[in-house]
């Protein structure tokens, strides 16, 4: 029997989330994303038989390549970055209707080609397809791409039937609100908002959907997840990996833009948002608006709500590392920084308050990210702290990767004849509970853009409101320039002003 019909999770899947027939158009086809995480994706989603019958894959990219060419690149992506091995029968599939298309991406002809090659695959088959744009491209060609898919009537293929044309954007959406208002205002002449797929890819790993199903699905949570209750929220994503060779995309990022105005932002989102009313994509992303609009507008400098720095030379995994500023493509002199740490206030009745800290940096001691709820202390009346009781203030931790699962920080009685206590961790673990055959975020984003389920992808006013709390952090911290910018040695935890920043409270990052 097929490993995919054993697995629980995906018995049954494609009965109640089927795709209409497909062709997926990938701009941007000979880049990394493709060959790390889409055509994986792609392999996969047909390895486990969730791919319509009727799927067609279409390569684009200014680069001739033969369609033979190609399917060997993607052959040879899915053996190098696939979680499975690359199982010919079920490649072979995928790969007979695996074409390309070259072209630039402000060519109004090649457009045309396009077009005319998903009319002649619609001709061959006899049927209509929904096209899913894929948007896989620097940034700087967005703009193009979308306004040559309006021209070309791409865009609007088979409007107002059940199975329109699609759009998927690949981050960053926009650099600042300015950016990210006149991305939205060009997507918007030419696609409707239905049609727009708005990537965050942390919405798509497993542990980041269980929030919501821990919230929302156990009575228990509820009624204590609010200012009454809960002390303090920390949100970490941390990375061990440096900057690598994206230091050309890196200087002109830095972590603001690269994780906290999306990722982090996000994981906030779904920690403090209220019920939605439903699980659709309009009822969910409402409230994700209203939580994020409802967060106070962030202090800069001295005694502010934000703290940045860069790695300096240190040791990951027993090796010593160099520096930021040594790192290749780094402008010796740069103020880009490779660690954020922001403190946030949410004005709303549940959470005035209550801080929530996020941080995430690269180069640090351990690749963990994770949200931790921590609670208030229980009163000292029967067990004071002292030699005898050692108390921790109760803490939920959702461990998004790696080791997924839940762990919850409780005070329990030492086994003696006298009573002692001590903070003992209860553990839920997804591979113990479910095995480890979990799909990667991508498989589950492209099948929901596929199926046109909006849930998990940003919407544009999501976008221009996170954007709208941190362009002026952005602003001060370029115009400060390296004034201001802290240094942490690679593997550590961070840079002191980041420790600060709680301090003020008297809170302590974790050390997850
Ligand atoms: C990307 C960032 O969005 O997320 C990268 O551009 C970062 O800099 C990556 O390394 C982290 O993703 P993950 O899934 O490995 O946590």
């Amino acid at each position: 029997m097929a490993e995919s019909l054993r697995h629980p999770f995906l018995q049954g899947l494609s009965k109640h989330r089927g795709a209409p027939p497909t062709a997926v158009v990938i701009f941007g086809a000979s880049g990394d994303l493709t060959a790390r995480k889409l055509i994986p994706a792609v392999y996969n989603l047909s390895y486990d038989n969730l791919l319509p019958a009727d799927f067609y894959l279409v390569g684009y990219g200014r680069k001739p390549i033969p369609d033979d060419e190609f399917r060997k690149l993607a052959g040879d992506a899915i053996k190098e970055f696939s979680r499975r091995e690359l199982n010919e029968g079920v490649w072979s599939r995928v790969a007979a209707n695996t074409t390309y298309v070259a072209g630039g991406y402000d060519d109004p002809e090649a457009f045309k080609r396009l077009a005319e090659h998903i009319d002649q695959i619609e001709k061959r088959i006899g049927r209509d397809l929904q096209v899913l744009f894929y948007i896989s491209t620097p940034p700087s060609v967005f703009a193009p791409i979308l306004q040559n898919l309006g021209r070309s009537g791409l865009a609007g293929k088979h409007l107002g039937q059940a199975h329109h044309a699609k759009v998927v954007i690949e981050k960053p959406f926009g650099k600042d609100l300015k950016t990210a208002q006149e991305l939205n205002t060009t997507i918007r002449s030419v696609f409707s908002e239905h049609q727009v797929y708005r990537i965050d890819h942390y919405l798509g790993k497993e542990t980041v959907q269980d929030l919501l199903v821990q919230r929302f699905a156990n009575s228990i949570f509820e009624p204590l997840w609010n200012r009454n209750f809960i002390d303090s929220v920390q949100i970490t994503v941390a990375e061990e990996v440096g900057v690598g060779t994206r230091g050309g995309y890196y200087e002109q990022s830095g972590a603001l833009r690269d994780m906290i105005q999306n990722h982090t932002m996000q994981l906030l989102a779904l920690t403090a948002m209220e019920p939605p009313v439903s699980l659709d994509a309009e009822a969910m992303r409402d409230e994700k608006v209203k939580v994020l609009k409802a967060i106070q507008p962030l202090r800069v400098g001295e005694g502010g709500d934000v703290a940045r720095a860069q790695y300096s030379a240190g040791m990951i995994g027993g090796k010593n590392v160099q520096g930021y500023l040594q790192e290749e493509g780094i402008n010796p002199q740069s103020a880009t920084e490779t660690y954020a740490a922001i403190r946030l206030s949410i004005n709303n009745w549940r959470w005035q308050g209550v801080p929530f800290y996020l941080r995430s940096g690269k180069r640090m001691a351990r690749r963990v990210s994770e949200i931790a709820i921590q609670f208030k202390r229980p009163p000292g009346t029967l067990f004071a702290e002292g030699d005898r009781f050692h108390l921790a203030a109760n803490t939920l931790a959702f461990q998004i990767q790696p080791d997924e699962g839940l762990n919850l920080v409780l005070n329990g009685k030492v086994p003696g004849l006298e009573t002692r206590t001590q903070p003992v961790k209860m553990n839920f673990r997804y591979s113990t509970t479910f095995g480890s055959n979990t799909p990667e975020a991508y498989e589950r984003l492209v099948l929901d853009a596929m199926i046109g389920d909006g849930t998990l992808f940003i919407r544009g006013d999501e976008a221009e409101t996170s954007w709208a709390l941190y362009t002026p952090v952005l602003e001060a911290w370029a115009a400060a320039g390296r004034q201001g910018m802290d240094a942490y040695p690679a593997g550590s935890w961070g840079p002191a002003s980041a420790d600060q920043l709680l301090a003020a409270s008297k809170h302590e990052w974790r050390h997850p």
